[in-house]
């Protein structure tokens, strides 16, 4: 695991971009694993700028987002679709039937959930994952548990993260409980993972990523067995 230490977010989202870029440049119809949440989005801003200046191009790029709320219509201000379009899709020239967010409404999530997985195997499979990772060291929505699921699946949120997330909704009532998450080795499957973490209050998880053991209590330390993860971290969440 390489560990690329930052001064602050912005340096993160720049080092980061780098390497998404890097990747469109080396083989431009990559197929990119994709995260929402706010760290993300200062990289996805140099990206957007990135492609309007002609210094990459999304045309022949497929995306694969990591989850989605369940239940979640897609135009819902709050659903990752609605994120992803809003944060990227829209800003660049990414063929909009190439991008992949699981369907938050679908009547038969475990049948969604597998058409995923072989979409993402159809498609070749990901070349970049990129990922944040949550307060209690969980990556997509595989929260810590006493076990964890190898493929994409619906999952019940933790009250931690029902907790982190609130702020982005009227009341914490309004966060839904479940979401639909690619697993572990839907993410271990990728060819190259980049981690982005950023501020103290990523510091515990980022520090057990780094030292700890390998547990299911932090399922981001499942990154340990990949060959090839590049953790993307400031000051403020890197700790020695
Ligand atoms: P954040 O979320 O980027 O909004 O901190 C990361 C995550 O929960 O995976």
């Amino acid at each position: 695991m390489r560990v690329i230490v930052c001064e602050n977010y912005e340096e993160v989202s720049k080092e980061a971009a780098k390497i998404v870029a890097s990747q469109l440049i080396l083989k431009p119809d990559s197929v990119l694993g994709l995260a929402t949440g706010s760290t993300p989005v200062g990289m996805y801003n140099i990206l957007a700028e990135k492609n309007k200046a002609g210094e990459i191009d999304f045309k022949d790029v497929k995306s694969f987002n990591l989850d989605e709320y369940y239940p979640m219509a897609a135009d819902h201000d709050q659903s990752y679709r609605y994120f992803m379009n809003e944060n990227l899709f829209n800003h660049i020239n990414i063929d909009i039937e190439n991008t992949h967010v699981l369907n938050g409404l679908a009547e038969n999530p475990e049948k969604e959930c597998d058409d995923f997985e072989k979409m993402i195997d159809a498609a070749g499979g990901i070349d970049l994952q990129v990922l944040g990772i949550g307060q209690n060291g969980h990556i997509g929505f595989n929260e810590p548990d006493d076990f964890l699921y190898a493929n994409t699946h619906l999952t019940d949120l933790t009250d931690n993260t029902i907790q982190a997330n609130s702020r982005f909704f009227d009341k914490i009532e309004d966060v839904p409980t479940k979401a639909l998450t690619m697993g572990i080795a839907s993410i271990l499957k990728s060819k190259r993972i980049i981690i982005l973490a950023s501020g103290e209050n990523k510091r515990d998880a980022v520090t057990e990523l780094i030292e700890g053991e390998i547990s299911t209590k932090n399922p981001a330390t499942m990154l340990k067995v990949h060959k090839d993860v590049i953790v993307i971290c400031d000051k403020a969440a890197y700790s020695k």
